[in-house]
């Protein structure tokens, strides 16, 4: 099993390039398997879960050919509705192909969802909404089997904005007969990437970025080409890296996706000057304490929560930081403490004394973006850190040990036999 292992408290500098997005090439990818013909999407990252989406884009049989960052996918092919046990308990972005499968061939069987390990992630609102579009939905030992001769356009409205319900029901109902409302639907930069990359297929989509969309469904699609936004969350994990250890430069990202990230971390006394498609940040001498509540975009993101908790272990103060999309994201602060970090967890919210120093330590890592705050809070810890189970961390993050080398950062991966 890899390692990381990192010598921290070095200082960072310098600049780097951000990657693709990975919650927005996931989706993407699955609605290529809607149009005959060849896709091409570039900027894409090389992730243990965009290789998990292409072989289960072969699975469903498309072609893919994906090399330096370009990847085509040959929907012509596609002939095998089912989407696996095996694939999808790796990864619940698997759950993507369910939308584009049933629109396509009116019959789709895809095995419940794994994913992340924290607590129990449903798919009702993926179900519900295409049970309102007209289809049969039924569990069979641990699969979900849909049909629907033709599905039909439905007012739907989400009791809580979904990404990927969002995503599927937006994916099958530009092909469904006649017009469907999404309300309260996701607003995230992937989803409205998502649906300008349907409306270049030839679907009718508006009202994109907004929390009511509108579909009016079209006979068919047709391949389209596309490159990637930047990840925004990968952007996000840099920059409290750079609050902590020294000014860095991010290039090829949105700022705009970013807002709330960047205003909390002007709260805590850093200072960030934007480019066009650039981020510089320089730290504070001290880091000042500040309480973050999660939302759903525009504001704090889920994705960046773990992240934050390991900033502000190292404030000067006491923050409260508390996660309304995911309530028991918080795998990651056991570890923390094992730096040295003074966290305390009631229910959904951490409460976090900020510490002078954590000192270095072997922790493991729990899911992606619990093991991003560890080797944030590795690089930023005195002496040496041990990063384990790192395959959670290569699911979400191009060459993470890379970037931050050259940065300055000691850091290093390690084949180990145990
Ligand atoms: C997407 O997951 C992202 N994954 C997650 O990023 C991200 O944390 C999440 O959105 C929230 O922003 C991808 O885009 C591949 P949701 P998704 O449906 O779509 C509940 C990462 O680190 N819910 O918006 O699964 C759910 O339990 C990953 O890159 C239902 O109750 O998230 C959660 O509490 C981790 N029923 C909340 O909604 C449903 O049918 C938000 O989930 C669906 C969701």
């Amino acid at each position: 099993m890899d390692k990381i292992l990192i010598e921290g408290q070095k200082k960072l500098s310098g600049s780097i390039e951000i990657s693709g997005a990975k919650n927005a090439v996931l989706p993407i990818m699955t609605a290529t398997l809607m149009a005959n013909g060849i896709s091409k999407i570039s900027r894409v990252p090389n992730l243990r879960d965009t290789r998990t989406m292409i072989k289960l884009m072969e699975i469903v049989g498309a072609k893919c050919q994906f090399k330096n960052g370009s990847l085509e996918i040959d929907g012509s092919s596609v002939n095998n509705p089912e989407a696996p046990y095996e694939l999808v308990k790796t990864m619940r972005a698997s759950f993507y192909v369910l939308g584009p499968l049933l629109a396509r061939f009116g019959y789709v069987k895809v095995s419940l969802p794994g994913g992340c390990a924290w607590g129990p992630r449903p798919v009702d609102f993926h179900l519900k909404g295409l049970e309102k579009l007209g289809a049969k939905i039924t569990l069979e030992s641990g699969y979900i089997l849909a049909e629907a001769k033709k599905l039909k356009g439905a007012v739907i409205n989400f009791e809580f904005p979904s990404v990927g319900a969002t995503g599927n029901i937006v994916m099958a109902a530009s092909l469904a007969d006649g017009q469907t409302i999404i309300e309260n639907a996701a607003r995230e930069p992937e989803i409205v990437q998502l649906c300008q990359y349907l409306n270049m297929m030839g679907a009718n989509i508006s009202g994109i970025g907004t929390s009511h969309l509108i579909i009016e469904g079209v006979r068919n699609l047709k391949p389209a080409n596309i490159d990637v936004i930047p990840d925004r969350i990968e952007a996000g994990t840099f920059l409290v890296a750079g609050a902590l250890l020294g000014e860095i430069t991010l290039k090829k990202v949105i700022p705009s996706h970013l807002d709330s990230l960047l205003l909390k971390l002007k709260e805590s006394g850093c200072n960030i000057s934007l480019g066009e498609d650039s981020i510089t940040i320089s730290p504070p001498e001290t880091i000042k304490a500040v309480d973050m509540k999660t939302s759903v975009y525009p504001g704090f993101a889920t994705d960046l929560q773990a992240q934050w908790v390991a900033l502000m272990s190292l404030a000067k103060g006491s923050s409260i930081i508390t996660d309304t999309v995911y309530h028991d994201r918080f795998s990651h602060v056991p570890e923390l403490n094992r730096f040295g970090a003074n966290i305390k967890i009631d229910k959904n919210t951490a409460f976090v004394r900020g510490v002078k120093e954590l000192v270095g330590a072997p922790v493991m890592s729990t899911d992606i973006r619990a093991s991003a705050s560890l080797i944030v809070a590795g690089l930023a810890a005195k002496g040496e850190t041990s990063v384990s189970r790192i395959y959670h961390i290569d699911r979400g993050y191009e060459l993470i040990e890379e970037k931050f080398r050259s940065l300055g950062a000691n850091i290093v991966r390690k084949n180990t036999n145990i």
